[in-house]
């Protein structure tokens, strides 16, 4: 994750760059610049039936029309981003003319007054208040419970078990969050434990391979009457949690920090929670799934990192303070999420007509800028489908952009740190104590919900290291 300022960008020649740096002259005659290429698509449905029977492949073939591509899906009008420059100037250098863009036609706005949908001077407001609750410092008291919880993921692991990494990893980071944010022990396999229902039929609402994804929420289809219920069943057991807590505030965990603060409404605060309860809990967990999934296929890989684990923990269980040391583990990461970042294309939308990497972008086009695509692109990664944490440690010029698992600019995941200290902690107390054998497709098939999840579980035999 970048925490360069706003920056100048130059789009890699496709226009002059000068031009579209002075943020006037390119800007003041948008009009004068022609629309971006792309495939035509069928009159009314546009370029929807393509995307829907393979978004993946489709993405390969908007690349072949140029660094900026246009396409019709849905009735709606995108501009596909691939190249760094455009994607540094549409998140850091103007996040004000390219605003958040979340299908909230689509009923995806679980959490309206939350800082996922929230714009302008409402959004300002909540980062600020909320900012000092993610600060290093803060998160640092939740390394034990990330810990414990870990420990329990691994007593749960009989020698010689398969195991569903997603499912395990889903019930853990919702278990470590609900410590964090509530102080709660979520049972994830309770049957009515509504966190869990709410997560999976938001991703399920965000699936673009079903095409009831496109219908508008209103339509009392199945999937929509499941949906409202389950998120009226999250909304409801968020409130019970909060008003236990204001009768006890003295707590550490988020939503006391939250209670604190003068700034943020009722209403807020419940959409806070919903909006982590979501935003934290399925992209951790598919970040350690993809990890564990590639370390089981790389022993090499796999016998560095214990190395590293055995070096720096020298027999003892992992904490805070070892983190900073776990230099390898780090680069294990940052390598898998270049493979399947967990949240693999973000979306803007223009406020006003704009000119990107030398294209008119007429207000209210929406711009996808696909991480998974410019991570693996061969102009910024040598063999860029290769798994080789080592290329995190070698010196190779490449623009910050080509690597954004978790966004850029002001909106960036607030959850980073609290994330990758989980990631590693939870890496250093498995890794250490089991092999990992794949079961499952070492090429998995990926569906496109709100997050990469696999299309099928991605299983693995643990063995246990004496
Ligand atoms: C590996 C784990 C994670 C990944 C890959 C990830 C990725 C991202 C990305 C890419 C964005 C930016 C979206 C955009 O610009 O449109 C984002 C935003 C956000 N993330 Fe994360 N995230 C992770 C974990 C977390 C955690 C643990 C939390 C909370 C506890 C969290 C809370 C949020 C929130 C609230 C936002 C919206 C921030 C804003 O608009 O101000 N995320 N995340």
């Amino acid at each position: 994750m970048t925490t360069q300022p706003p920056g100048d960008t130059d789009d890699d020649g496709r226009f002059d760059s000068a031009t579209e740096r002075s943020s006037g002259t390119a800007d003041r005659h948008p009009n004068a610049q022609p629309l971006p290429p792309g495939p035509d698509g069928y009159p009314i449905v546009g370029n929807t039936l393509e995307f829907v029977r393979d978004p993946f492949g489709f993405y390969d073939e908007l690349e072949e029309y140029g660094d900026v591509v246009r396409y019709r899906v849905a009735g709606r009008t995108f501009a596909a981003l691939f190249a760094p420059a455009s994607v540094e100037r549409v998140l850091v250098g103007e996040p004000k003319r390219f605003e958040r863009f979340l299908f909230s036609d689509l009923g995806l706005d679980f959490a309206p007054e939350g800082l996922l949908f929230t714009d302008g001077a409402q959004w300002r407001t909540q980062r600020r208040a909320m900012q000092p609750a993610f600060t290093i410092d803060r998160i640092r008291s939740y390394a034990d419970a990330m810990v414990d919880e870990a420990e329990r993921t691994a007593e749960s692991w009989r020698d010689g078990q398969p195991v569903a990494l997603n499912r395990d990893f889903s019930d853990l980071t919702l278990r470590i969050l609900s410590k964090a944010l509530f102080d709660v022990d979520a049972d994830p396999d309770a049957e009515d434990e509504p966190i869990t229902r709410a997560a999976r039929v938001i991703n399920e609402r965000g699936d673009s391979r079903r095409l009831s994804t496109f219908l508008p929420t209103w339509l009392p289809t199945p999937a929509n009457r499941r949906f409202r219920r389950a998120m009226a069943a999250y909304r409801d057991r968020v409130d019970e949690l909060i008003a236990r807590r204001r009768a006890d505030p003295d707590g550490d965990d988020l939503l006391s920090i939250l209670l604190r603060t003068d700034d943020l409404s009722e209403t807020e605060i419940r959409d806070n929670l919903i909006t982590f309860t979501f935003a934290g809990h399925e992209t951790t967990s598919l970040g350690l799934t993809y990890t564990c999934m590639l370390l089981a296929e790389h022993d090499d890989v796999a016998e560095t990192l214990r190395r590293e684990l055995e070096t720096v923990l020298d027999g003892e269980r992992p904490r805070f303070e070892h983190v900073p040391q776990l230099e390898y583990t780090e680069r294990v990461l940052n390598e898998a999420m270049r493979l399947y970042p967990p949240a693999y294309v973000l979306f803007r939308r223009a406020t006003e007509d704009a000119v990107v990497g030398g294209y008119r972008i007429p207000e209210g086009t929406v711009l996808s800028l696909p991480q998974f695509h410019l991570h693996t692109d061969e102009r910024f990664y040598d063999d860029p489908e290769a798994f080789r944490p080592e290329r995190w440690s070698e010196d190779r010029d490449r623009p910050e952009y080509a690597y954004f698992p978790f966004g850029g600019g002001p909106r960036h995941c607030i959850g980073m740190r609290f994330a990758t200290l989980e990631m590693k902690l939870v890496l250093a107390t498995l890794v250490r104590r089991f092999d990992l054998r794949l079961l499952s497709d070492p090429d998995p098939e990926l569906a496109v919900g709100a997050t990469l999840q696999p299309d099928e579980d991605v299983r693995v035999r643990v063995r246990r290291r004496s």
